[in-house]
């Protein structure tokens, strides 16, 4: 069954325009995917989500969006050049390679030798990061990475940041943009990508074990609690701390946020005590005028992956009864978040009004609106309820005479009428709740 929800997701993905394997009219190319029009929605209401809550409504944290290509010893004093590293292993018989730690790769291979037993090489230390060559004339470009992950713009901008805004200890700096991993394998549908976003915020503190401890925990809470108020099920997400052998080179300790995904228990977000690694690397340090001293802060990181929270999302909010298929997504992640029928096309009057409804509701700043007047109305709904859309308006006969429409509840399937002139208080109500 569960493997069967990953296979309807992955149909209803590419079918509704949620998301398709990149490059695919050539072949494609593993671990890359290109977002259609509804997934971009999604993906960028999951954004200003996060931007809003880790933002607009804090005081202490501030925005940052760094470039990509950075300069290569970024990543040298890093540590990335030396540590960001998986261990792999070789099949010496058919030269498949897969990552050394991975147990389902490593049995799936297994599966396919009938005949001649598997040989693996001993692991061998495989560097993610994906190279780049900067410069035009041929031998004498210089390399450097696309970064693998958006983090180190946020260290080497601390100082910028300090300097040209009012910040003070506690603080955060917030970016959301691509990182790139040269993934062994990738896999698990957009799970494990070679091109992905992060939405990630480094908090810096004074350094000091009960100071780490104290915001290690309040962040752990924020972040489980903001997946919760987006409509994931508390009972599929769950705290797992890091092992010392998989703790990343940057991390004092982690715990991985998981969801309860159909390939197991699986990690999509990261509360990382990164102690003052990247700033001392870097020899940055902090400045406080008041109490005249300086140190080096301490960061403690949450690291979220876009594309995993699009995923688990989505099979989070897959519903499905003998009638219908439902994506009960947060009205605030929905990529549609109304959708207007006129109760018949070839009647003029109620396309009419249908129309206006519709012109009006997309100047009201709700978000995305669709309009809709194919085949018959049970059809638009059950459209409309496999793509999320929390609310359908049809306007009828009885809207021509009294302004009211039926409004239908994409959850309940229930309808209520509801005058016209009030559609956007409505919606802003039930958005909002
Ligand atoms: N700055 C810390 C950092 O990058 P990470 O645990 O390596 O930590 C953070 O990555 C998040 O980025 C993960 O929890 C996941 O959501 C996302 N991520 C990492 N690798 C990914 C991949 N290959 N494909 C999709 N998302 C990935």
């Amino acid at each position: 069954m569960a493997e069967n929800l990953m296979d309807k997701i992955v149909a209803l993905c590419k079918r509704r325009g949620f998301i398709y394997p990149g490059s695919e009219i050539y072949g494609g190319i593993g671990g890359f995917w290109d977002y259609g029009p509804l997934g971009t929605e999604l993906k960028r209401n999951i954004k200003n989500e996060w931007w809003k809550s880790m933002v607009y409504l804090r005081d202490d944290v501030v925005g940052l969006d760094a470039a990509i290509v950075m300069n290569r010893e970024v990543w040298k004093v890093s540590g990335h050049v030396e540590a960001f590293v998986d261990p792999l292993i070789e099949c010496k018989v058919c030269h498949v390679r897969v990552r050394a730690d991975n147990k389902e790769d490593i049995a799936a291979h297994l599966k396919t030798h009938k005949d001649i037993q598997v040989d693996w090489t001993k692991p061998q230390k495989f560097n993610l990061l994906v190279r780049a060559y900067l410069g035009i004339i041929e031998g004498k470009q210089s390399e450097t990475f696309l970064r693998g992950e958006i983090t180190q713009g946020a260290f080497v901008n601390f100082q910028n940041i300090i300097n040209s805004s009012r910040v003070k200890i506690p603080f955060g700096i917030a970016q959301i943009g691509k990182a790139f991993r040269n993934e062994i394998t990738p896999g698990s549908f957009t799970y494990r990508s070679r091109e992905f976003e992060q939405m990630e915020l480094e908090f810096f503190v004074r350094p000091k074990d009960s100071e780490a401890d104290k915001w290690f925990e309040y962040w752990k809470k924020q972040r489980m609690g903001w997946y919760i108020d987006l409509g994931m099920k508390k009972n599929h997400l769950r705290f797992r701390k890091h092992e010392s052998y998989e703790k990343a080179h940057y991390a004092k300790y982690a715990e991985d946020l998981e969801y309860n995904a159909p390939f197991g228990w699986s990690e999509f977000e990261g509360i990382h005590h990164r102690g003052d690694w990247d700033l001392g690397r870097h020899k940055l340090m902090y400045k406080d005028e008041d109490l005249k001293e300086e140190f080096t802060p301490w960061v403690i990181e949450t690291s979220g992956g876009v594309d995993r929270s699009a995923l688990f999302f989505l099979l989070d909010a897959y519903y499905e009864d003998k009638k219908r298929v439902v994506l009960k997504l947060h009205p605030k992640l929905a990529p549609l978040k109304v959708a207007v029928f006129p109760l018949l096309a070839n009647k003029l009057p109620l396309v009419k009004m249908a129309k206006g409804i519709y012109d009006n509701l997309k100047a009201q700043n709700i978000g995305m609106i669709g309009f809709d007047d194919r085949g018959n109305i049970g059809k638009r709904y059950y459209s409309q309820d496999e793509i999320g859309t929390p609310f359908c308006i049809t306007v009828d006969f009885q809207s021509m005479e009294d302004r009211t429409v039926t409004v239908r509840d994409r959850d309940t399937a229930k309808q209520e009428r509801v005058d016209m002139d009030s559609l956007s208080s409505y919606f802003t109500k039930h958005f909002n709740e």
